[in-house]
């Protein structure tokens, strides 16, 4: 299959790029960042997780930043929920769209959600029912797609069953996450072919870390499969808090300048999007952890 002429880029990095700051970030600069990337073209903004701020306190001020951010329309701001308290927070805030988080591997599911992938599942399918009967999007999230820093190497198989009761849940979309980092181009292959023969591939979204600078290379391979949204996170943002070692998102700057040189509509700018990953980076005290964020703009913001 050719690549798609159009990718959705779903933005993650006021979540997945927050969610593991060794210093805690005011709810205002969440919220400024989240109103940046609506500027951008980005149609998809995962803004917060309601999430046990006990387990992950960066995502504690998930209420504030909903009731904060300038929603526009036609942008989505999807937002974790890992139980029906969550789900009924979420809904207190106005989410539009919630994501359920599985693994393909049991250690990780543990480590992260403190259940096994099972009763993980279980505990979707209410939050599923509840969201769907709200009219709100669901979307699947599978971990430990390429690998688990626990178990090692993860079986495409496993990566399919998952998606596969996601799928039944009703999840609008399902995102496969190199939550390590640790895939190659043939592995992403071979899981997507795996995946696509349970879930249309068009329903499936590339979800990578690029904890050993394999992601730009790993989403080429899928996106000529016919993968058709990839998740990414400005300046390259990120970490998950069970997955040591795990570095950020790949960037949503150094995706688009990719896109951007294969023809590919995104409807997204890149300046704009670069200029956010200053903004966000110096709010942090850092440089932007992405290439095209340095080449374009070496000076700084
Ligand atoms: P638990 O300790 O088994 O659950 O945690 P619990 O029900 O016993 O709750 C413990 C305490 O948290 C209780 O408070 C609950 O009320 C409270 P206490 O009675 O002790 O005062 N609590 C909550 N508070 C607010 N909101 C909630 C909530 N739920 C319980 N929703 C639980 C189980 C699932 C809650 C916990 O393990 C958790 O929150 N985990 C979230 C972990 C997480 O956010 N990880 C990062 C996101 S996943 C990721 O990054 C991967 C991804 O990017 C894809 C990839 O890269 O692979 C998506
Ligand atoms: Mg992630």
């Amino acid at each position: 299959m050719a690549s798609p002429d159009r990718i959705t880029l779903y933005e993650v990095g006021p979540r997945d790029g927050l969610q593991n700051e060794p210093e805690p970030v005011p709810a205002a600069t969440k919220i400024a960042l989240i109103d940046r990337l609506s500027a951008t073209g980005l149609r998809e903004i995962e803004a917060t997780a309601f999430v046990s701020p006990k387990w992950v306190p960066r995502m504690a001020d998930n209420a504030e930043v909903m009731a904060g951010i300038a929603r526009r329309p036609g942008i989505h701001y999807p937002v974790l929920t890992p139980n029906m308290k969550g789900f009924a927070a979420a809904l207190a805030a106005g989410a539009d769209t919630v994501c359920l988080f599985a693994a393909a591997s049991e250690t990780f599911q543990h480590k992260n959600i403190n259940c096994s992938i099972a009763d993980s599942l279980a505990r979707a399918a209410p939050i599923a029912e509840a969201a769907q009967a709200q009219g709100l999007r669901v979307r699947g999230y599978i971990s430990c797609a390429l690998g688990c820093p626990y178990e090692g190497a993860i079986a495409p198989e496993s990566v399919a069953a998952v998606a596969k009761r996601l799928d039944r849940l009703g999840c609008y979309e399902i995102s496969l996450g190199d939550t390590v980092g640790t895939g190659s181009p043939t592995k992403a292959r071979a899981m997507i072919d795996a995946v696509a023969a349970e879930v249309p591939i068009g329903r499936l979204a590339a979800h990578f870390h690029d904890t050993y600078g394999q992601a730009l290379a790993n989403l080429l391979a899928v996106i000529e499969q016919g993968v058709a949204v990839v998740d990414s996170s400005v300046g390259g943002l990120g970490g998950c808090p069970y997955a040591k070692g795990a570095k950020g998102n790949v960037a949503t700057e150094d995706v688009l300048y990719m896109l951007d040189g294969m023809d590919i509509e995104t409807g997204v700018a890149l300046d704009a999007v670069v200029e956010t990953a200053w903004f966000i980076s110096a709010a942090l005290g850092r440089r932007p952890n992405s290439r095209v964020a340095q080449a374009l703009r070496p000076d700084g913001p």
